[in-house]
């Protein structure tokens, strides 16, 4: 699909009672795998405030020491991981026999379900190594589903073009009437990295009772009255009866827009198991260690 055929079909984002920025955010310095520095942005104490998604890392180095480790074998189970390379190489390998290699604007899906063990393991020694990990819940229900694992490169993401100039990436849900790679019935999973000239407005429909967010990773932006600083995530208010959310570029701009449907079930985490019952929860442990998870 060219991106001509793309703006005729774009339907407008209509919005009349924008949401406007509940908090500010500041990322917690952390390292994870066999000692990946990363910003942990959406920590274990916003999962109920930001239900469904459970955890967002933001990884960016130059420095091979910082990630060259990577995240040898581990388990998940109870949750689907959505990795988004901005820049460099990694190598996935699972347990359910999924292999891929994610790089430069490529996206991995992977819905753990009843468990997977996989690595991530970067694929150079040198260079740029930047991207994203979200963490969405999955509904009780599919916590114990089959392994699903799907890889996008860069130009199998659906994008578009607005009229403003903002270069839009739809990784899951839909907007501008383009689908995205993914979509989840249960937990409506928007997903959008865009690319704001200077001065450039972004307009994005939104259901008031999903929990939705930014994330600012180039420029700065302004979100109502609020202007949104490099590096900083904004909690959007779910005011009854607002419609969505404007995004205004202070200076060329990139951002995530993420938002879903609160899931509103109880969460059980233990590292990388996440269910909704501690029972469930030693299950998982005793599962893994005892070799059933994964098999
Ligand atoms: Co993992």
């Amino acid at each position: 699909m060219t991106t001509s055929t793309l703006v005729r079909e774009l339907q407008p984002e209509i919005v009349r009672q924008p949401r406007s920025v509940e908090r500010l955010v500041t990322g917690r310095p952390t390292s994870d795998g066999a000692g990946v520095k990363l910003t942990r942005v959406l920590t274990q104490p916003l999962q109920r405030r930001l239900d469904p998604f459970l955890m967002l890392d933001a990884f960016g180095s130059d420095k091979p020491d910082d990630y060259i480790a990577g995240f040898p074998d581990h388990p998940h189970r109870g949750f689907e991981t959505i990795t988004y390379m901005i820049a460099g190489r990694m190598r996935h390998r699972d347990s359910a026999g999924h292999e891929g290699l994610l790089e430069n604007g490529g996206v991995q899906w992977m819905t753990a379900g009843r468990g997977v063990i996989h690595s991530e393991i970067p694929q150079q020694e040198h260079g740029m190594m930047e991207g994203f990990q979200l963490w969405l819940n999955l509904p009780a229900r599919d916590k114990l589903c089959a392994p699903w694992y799907r890889d996008f490169a860069a130009d199998e993401l659906p994008r578009l073009r607005t009229g403003e100039g903002v270069e839009v990436t739809v990784i899951a849900g839909a907007s501008h009437g383009v689908q995205g790679a993914v979509t989840r019935d249960t937990t409506a999973p928007l997903y959008l990295d865009l690319h704001l000239p200077a001065g450039a407005r972004f307009v994005q429909s939104l259901p008031d009772a999903h929990n939705a967010f930014i994330y600012v990773y180039r420029g700065a932006v302004r979100v109502g009255e609020q202007e949104v600083p490099l590096q900083r995530m904004a909690i959007l208010a779910n005011a009854p009866g607002s419609d969505g959310v404007v995004i205004e570029a202070v200076e060329p701009s990139r951002v995530l827009l993420i938002a879903g449907r609160p899931l509103n079930e109880p969460i059980a985490q233990h590292g990388p198991f996440v269910m909704n019952t501690e029972q469930e929860i030693y299950q998982a442990v005793s599962d893994f260690r005892e070799g059933r998870l994964g098999t």
